[in-house]
């Protein structure tokens, strides 16, 4: 891969072993994928925050490259962490507290900003066509495929690497080449809820492993409902993109792949490993982060309603978006329902809290929970986790 003269330097160990060893790691990875060159980014976001995803391994390293006083190049944003500022420090053992404050500090230090959210496009806008090196692949997805930018799926050592250097590789996603549609799936049915985007988005990231969709079928879907989507493709394999406006791109000699309406309606069932009826114990709304207008939606039901005794209900979002909507965050609370920043149900050890049964209207957190938080799932739509979460 080609340097420059100041690239070199940085990969020589001149500039200090810390950016020596980010710079290696990104030349490496450049070798193996057949970059040229390293090109600058617009943005980095890390993943691998959460003390419970994250274990004790890394933190040595976290902490010896805060220590070499090393900084953040471009804006750098962060991931969810296990810990929310309130509600789950009190209920979680103060060792987990001291060593997630442990990594965040580093994190701190190096001039990462403390978003924990993996919605960070709902903080900054991200202008098309820039290039990115961002580490959770729902916001991949989602920066792909609806924002119009450009970035590879990153492991959380990359996007640190990219933070730190301010470049990334130029290959993968960041060549126009390789951002055209291999697959044409067409979906028979419209999905019609923000369940049924996800389920699509878990069934077809299991069958497509890491090509590119042109998905054709889907009728007036909102941007929440290509986040469901995105999320659930980036969770169930390796899709880092798909298309989706009929006039996109050109479908000749593509290869061709239908979704059944069955194919829906067999994945929710799949995703829902709860024995029928159930009730759940945590009702968690927020996966991938919630919106501004999600939040509307939800405050406007829960408003003058009391959340039923003995369930727990969540919604999760970032600081940001709960600064901006303080009077829907206020309706939502007088409920006893939780507007909780900085965490997600599946970051965090929902099962240190007893929750055994997770009602969720999102299709990735329904993958994730029964291995990460060993607990039983409910996937239903929003209309319907309100109503199992509010009294009559
Ligand atoms: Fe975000 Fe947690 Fe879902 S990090 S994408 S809310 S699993």
């Amino acid at each position: 891969m080609y340097l420059t003269k100041e690239e070199e330097r940085i990969y020589n160990g001149e500039l200090g072993w810390a950016k020596q060893v980010c710079m290696k790691i990104l030349v490496k990875l450049g070798d193996l994928f057949g970059a040229e060159r390293l090109i600058p980014i617009g943005s980095a976001h890390v993943s691998g925050v959460s003390y419970k995803t994250l274990g004790e391994a890394p933190i040595d390293f976290l902490e010896a490259l805060a220590s070499a006083n090393e900084k953040t190049m471009v804006e750098a944003t962060l991931n969810p962490q296990s810990l929310d500022p309130e509600y789950l420090r009190k209920r979680l053992p103060k060792q987990l507290l001291e060593r997630q404050l442990d990594i965040l500090r580093s994190f701190e230090k190096m001039g990462f900003k403390q978003t924990y959210t993996c919605t960070p496009y709902y903080i900054r806008e991200t202008e098309k066509n820039s290039h990115l090196a961002w580490a959770e692949s729902s916001a991949v997805v989602y920066a792909n495929s609806v924002l119009g930018a450009w970035t590879n799926r990153e492991g959380g050592p990359s996007a640190l690497a990219a933070a730190i250097i301010g470049k990334t590789p130029d290959c993968g996603m960041h060549k126009a080449v390789n951002r055209k549609p291999n697959i044409l799936v067409q979906v028979e049915e419209a999905p019609k809820s923000e369940i049924e985007y996800g389920a699509l988005g878990i069934f077809l990231g299991k069958v497509l492993e890491d090509k590119i969709p042109l998905i054709k079928g889907l009728k007036n879907p909102t941007a929440e409902d290509l986040k469901q989507l995105g999320a659930a493709l980036g969770s169930a394999g390796m899709v880092n993109m798909f298309h989706y406006k009929e006039d996109e791109t050109k479908t000749e000699g593509l290869e061709k792949f239908t979704v059944e309406p069955k194919n829906i309606t067999e994945t929710i069932v799949e995703l829902s490993t709860a024995e029928s009826p159930s009730k759940p114990d945590l009702v968690f709304v927020g996966c991938p982060h919630c919106s501004l207008s999600e939040i509307r939606k939800i405050a406007n039901v829960v408003y003058g309603k009391k959340i039923r005794d003995n369930i727990d209900f969540w919604v999760c979002t970032s600081r940001h978006i709960k600064e901006r909507a303080k009077g829907y965050v206020h309706k939502i609370e007088a409920s006893g329902a939780k507007v909780i920043t900085d965490t997600c149900a599946v970051v965090t050890w929902t099962d240190k809290l007893g929750i055994k049964t997770i009602m969720t209207n999102s299709a990735k957190t329904a993958h994730y929970a029964p291995t990460l938080n060993k607990a039983n799932t409910i996937l239903a739509p929003l209309e319907e986790c309100l109503k199992t979460a509010l009294k009559e």
